[in-house]
Order: structure tokens, then sequence, then C-alpha cells
């Protein structure tokens, strides 16, 4: 296969109109927050029994169609010795790899963050790629404030963004590009709203500049949310504020668009998710998922560390994953939970 066609057969594989992406990518010290909620310590073992243990979840590939791995993954096996990426792929859910190295104060960006890891990222690609990974992920992150962020950090961050996106196509890697504009803090929704669309207009320029194929990648941004400190806007009003910013500044080429969570409980996030879809009308992208913490979090609470409870914390992921392939066509109500 040429470089062209591998990247085009990962976008088909991985793109369609019920399933989404499982973010299972937390760092080491993200997982060990997330293992303390529950009690358990977070070993290479118990991560490695965890994860595989979600990803042989029976049926899973019927509502998840990729997932994002971090790096000691990739080298782990299954309880019966089947390398991770495989056993994600043998339901036909298509193994990725998170590649930032996480974020750092933008010299002169007063206060905006940047993201670290280009230094030897076509190396570790190519590695990554020999050991079953097809796609990426490079987070971007953007607090919220009257003055942040920063025209700076607007533009040095989407350069970032655009110049991994070049690298992984380069190497047939399709790219997630991920611009988290984050919920913390207290402003509008309509604050938030002119943020994520400076940020997308601006991450759009970017990857233009980089020749990046829009067709081989997929965006993963926030849903468009008042801050954490208000009153949660109703599902209508997100998806509203949403569908307004992304006809605004996501082209058409861009095949689909997977959400991340960003701290919205699991019900909420379906809630958002199903007014988007059921708003759409023509709008040219799959709205779809990219969660981590609400796929996972009911998975955790259900697993607590337990070895008996394998089978209820794999029920918890399958229903989540069910719950959000059904707000992609807009059928979700409570009463399906
Ligand atoms: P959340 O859905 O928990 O925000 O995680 C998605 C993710 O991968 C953040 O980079």
């Amino acid at each position: 296969m040429t470089i062209l066609q591998e990247l085009e057969q990962t976008i088909t594989d991985m793109v369609d109109d019920q399933r989404g992406i499982l973010a299972a990518d937390e760092s080491t010290p993200t997982i060990k927050k997330r293992f303390d909620a529950i009690n358990t310590e977070s070993t290479e073992e118990s991560r490695r029994k965890y994860r595989s243990w979600l990803l042989s979840t029976p049926d899973l590939g019927d509502y998840i169609s990729g997932v994002i791995l971090f790096e000691e993954t990739l080298d782990q096996n299954s309880d019966d010795g089947v390398l991770l990426p495989q056993l994600a792929w043998n339901q036909k859910i298509v193994p990725g790899i998170k590649v930032d190295k996480g974020t750092a104060l933008l010299p002169g960006g007063q206060g905006d963050l940047i993201t670290k890891g280009l230094d030897g990222l076509a190396e570790r690609l190519a590695e990554y790629k020999q050991k079953g990974a097809r796609f990426a992920k490079w987070r971007e992150v953007y607090s919220v404030s009257d003055s942040n962020p920063t025209p700076l950090g607007i533009s040095a961050n989407a350069e970032m963004l655009a110049r991994y996106a070049a690298v992984c196509q380069e190497l047939g890697i399709v790219p997630i590009v991920e611009p988290e504009v984050l919920m913390d803090g207290d402003h509008t929704i309509e604050r938030f709203a002119e943020v994520n669309e400076a940020v997308l207009a601006e991450v759009f320029s970017a990857l233009r500049r980089h020749h990046v194929q829009l067709e081989n990648m997929i965006l993963k941004p926030s849903m468009v949310l008042p801050g954490k400190e208000r009153r949660r806007a109703s599902p209508e009003e997100v998806a509203e504020e949403t569908l307004k910013v992304f006809k605004r500044t996501v082209p058409a080429a861009v095949p689909s668009i997977n959400f991340l969570s960003g701290g919205q409980t699991p019900t909420e996030a379906t809630e958002n998710l199903n007014a988007i879809n059921q708003l759409k009308g023509n709008a040219p992208w799959q709205l779809s998922i990219s969660y981590g913490r609400a796929l996972q979090q009911p998975a955790l609470q259900a697993w607590c560390g337990k070895d008996e409870n394998r089978e209820a914390m794999q029920q918890a992921l399958l229903k989540r994953a069910q719950m959000n392939s059904l707000a992609r066509k807009g059928l979700y109500t409570a009463d399906k939970e």
C-alpha cells in the first residue's frame, strides 16, 4: 500500500455513522489519579489488566472504531498473550497512540501553555507504527479567561498541531488534531464560543499552511460549554453554539469531528452529543466521540480494582458506548439508560 492508501484505509476503518473512539491514553500520572479514586494501586500490571479488559469487552467493536493507547500499552499483552493493539483490531477497533509529551508554559504567552514532543517525533512514530499504531493523537490545551488564550498562544499552539499532523501523514499515520479549550473557570458560553472559534480558525489556517490533507485527519475538539463554575447549559443551547462555531471554522473536507468529554459527566456528554446530532441538519462531517472519562468513569467505578468485577466493568463500558452510539443518531433518551 502507498502512504496515501494507508491513510485512506485508516479513515475508512475509523469513520462511520455509528461508532466512536475510546480514549484510553492516560499518561502514567493521570491514570494514577483515576486509580487513586477507586483505591487501586497503579502498577504496570494493574494498568495492563485494566486496559486489556477494556479492549476485550465483548461486542465493543460494534460501537467503538478506534482506541487511543498510551505508549506502554503497545507492548503489553492480554491475559492470554495477545498484544493489546492486536486485541483491539481483533474486533475491528483501530489502535492509535498518544504522541505528545504534555504541556509547558509558553514563554511570552502570559500563562498560555504549549505542548512538548516534536523533537524525534518521526522516529517515535515509525516505531509505534511497527507496533501496530495506525493513527496518533496530539493535544494542545487552552485555558479561558478574559485575556487568555493570547493571540500568541493561539498561533503557537496551532503551529504545533499542524507540524505534528504533517509528520504523521508523511508516515502514513492518521493524525487526530486535538485543540482542547478547557471548561475550567466561570466564563460564559458566549466567551467559550468566541475562544473556540478563534482557536479552530487558526488551527485550520496552520494545517493548510503545512499542507495537511484534511480528508485524512480527524478533529478532536471541545464542545462549546459554559465554564464549570456556571450553571449547566441545556443540551439544545450547547448544540446550537457548538454547531455554529464548527460551521464557521471546520472545512467540509474533514471527515469526522470526535468530541472530547473534558470533564462533563458521562450522561451529560451523551445528552449533548445527542442534541448536536439532532440539530446537525446537513452538516458535512460525522459528529462523534473520542471520550476518555465519559466512557471510562462508570467502568472504573464498577471495577474498583477487583478481579471478580471484570464483567461488571465491561458491561459499564459497553453501556456508555451503546448510549453514545444512539446519540450519534439523535436517538438517545434518558429512559434508555
Ligand atoms: P476526556 O474525554 O476525558 O476529556 O479525554 C479525552 C482525551 O483524550 C483528552 O486528551
